[in-house]
């Protein structure tokens, strides 16, 4: 059998409906989870806390009603267990997404492209061409990397220095790093990268741009800006991978242009997909995680002034930090038969949605989970980088790229901190910080 096209194969949303079987925990919604203008507020922390306890499978329906509801999973236990269920919990069957944007309103091209790549693929299929990637993610190629990591801090930290002492951290450092390391390890020439940059910005906004009905609360020249920005990355992407394919290179671009699935080459949809989850994922969940760890440690400070003195305990700092901060909040699945989970009887077909950040401050896994503690002694079992087999592939450059930059913060800069003043995007997928206001201290 050959690779199959998710987005013709997926099933469609089927619009508002009750679920088939009753729901057992009572109750309503704390906020409607399926709006990202809900989202500019950071996590819905306290919702997900009353879910957990209250409703730790959750029907929740979406205000659109051309789109189907789905349970939502609250609990670690549940959340993890969901994850490695795959038989069960597709990520084929329907794609990662909450909902998809209907006909109408989708841009075909990034439409097909959000749905034919690896993290919406089952097995066999998903493992062939997530294999082809794992090359760039050993811990050797990894520790080859950090130099170069190493030396990209060094000089943005110089430029910080130079322009501040009250800058955007998000626009002089984390936006640029994850950047500068997915650059590397795709092999795109420097001439190249600010265009990626101004994709992804766009890109943080895609569910904003696309989910207001006839984009009637945005600005008409942001949607044209939009559309013609979709294009020019997926014309970028695919001449860089078609170029790939003639003259390989030794670098990620070439594995993943010359992946065989089955004895077949790549089609063009997948090249589309998996250009576009390479960039996304490498990059706004990192730059999210940067600009996260700056305001914890403005927020507790006494972890901070214990990290300045003891810099060994930087690593289990930055699984702590990655547990808080959770910048991918949910993953969806779809279940391929009927289900129970927690006794709730869930339907074939219907999605589940798993919350990463609320299972992260599960407090019957981590105990006092809003504090940021940086001895924890279990920080590093979080599940924000998911687990199973589609567990991120990515999660030993994201450590490495947080702690390389950490170390050289807090020795250059240990008074550096948030001033308070952020600017958090609507978005319902990423926890995204758009401005992060600090002052260096100097
Ligand atoms: C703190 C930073 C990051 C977080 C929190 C994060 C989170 C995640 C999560 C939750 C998944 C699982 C998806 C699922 O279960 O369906 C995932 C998958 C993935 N991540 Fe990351 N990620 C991060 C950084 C990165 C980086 C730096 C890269 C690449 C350089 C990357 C590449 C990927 C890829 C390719 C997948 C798909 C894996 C598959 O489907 O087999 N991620 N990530």
């Amino acid at each position: 059998m050959g690779l199959e096209l998710v987005s013709e194969t997926c099933l469609e949303d089927r619009g508002a409906r009750d679920p088939v079987h009753k729901p057992i925990f009572d109750l309503t919604p704390p906020l409607d989870l399926g709006l990202a203008a809900n989202f500019t507020a950071g996590q819905p922390f306290e919702a997900f806390k009353t879910m957990r306890e209250n409703a730790p499978v959750m029907w929740h329906s979406l205000s659109d009603k051309n789109l189907e509801g789905f349970w939502a999973l609250t609990r670690y236990d549940d959340v993890r267990a969901a994850n490695l269920n795959t038989e069960v919990l597709s990520s084929q069957k329907g794609g990662i997404m909450m909902a998809y944007p209907a006909d109408d309103r989708r841009h075909p091209q990034l439409h097909s492209a959000s749905l034919d790549t690896m993290i919406c693929l089952d097995r066999p299929h998903h493992m062939q061409l997530r294999r082809e990637h794992m090359a760039y993610f050993t811990p050797g190629y990894v520790s080859r990397l950090k130099a170069k990591v190493e030396a990209k801090v060094t000089a943005l930290l110089d430029d910080m220095a130079a322009k501040g002492p009250k800058l955007d951290m998000v626009r002089h450092f984390s936006s640029q790093l994850p950047l500068f390391t997915l650059c590397e390890m795709l092999g795109i020439p420097e001439a190249d990268r600010p265009k990626i940059r101004e994709w992804m910005d766009m890109l943080e906004l895609a569910q904003y741009v696309l989910e207001s009905a006839d984009f009637a609360n945005v600005d008409p020249a942001q949607v044209m800006q939009f559309m013609t920005g979709v294009q020019e990355m997926f014309a970028y992407g695919r001449a860089a991978l078609l170029d790939r394919r003639a003259n390989p290179k030794d670098d990620m671009l070439s594995a993943i242009a010359n992946v065989e699935i089955d004895g077949a080459k790549l089609p063009d949809a997948y090249l589309d997909g998996s250009w576009l989850l390479i960039i996304i994922a490498g990059n706004d969940t990192t730059r999210n995680s940067l600009s996260g760890t700056m305001k914890l440690l403005t927020q507790f400070p006494d972890q901070k002034k214990q990290l300045i003195a003891n810099p060994e305990l930087i690593p289990n700092m930055v699984h702590e930090a990655v547990r808080m901060v959770s910048p991918v909040m949910y993953m969806r699945r779809t279940a391929t038969q009927d289900t129970e989970i927690r006794s709730q009887k869930i339907a074939e077909g219907e999605k589940v949605i798993l919350y990463f950040g609320a299972a992260n401050r599960d407090p019957e896994i981590f105990e006092n989970p809003d504090i940021f503690d940086i001895h924890r002694a279990n920080a590093k079992d979080h599940i924000a980088f998911g687990t199973g087999p589609h567990v991120c592939l990515g999660q030993r450059v994201a450590n490495m790229q947080i702690e390389a930059a950490y170390r050289q913060i807090l020795a250059r800069f240990p008074d550096m901190k948030w001033t308070g003043e952020e600017e958090i995007l609507p978005n319902g997928f990423t926890h995204s910080i758009g401005k992060l206001w600090v002052d260096l201290g100097t």
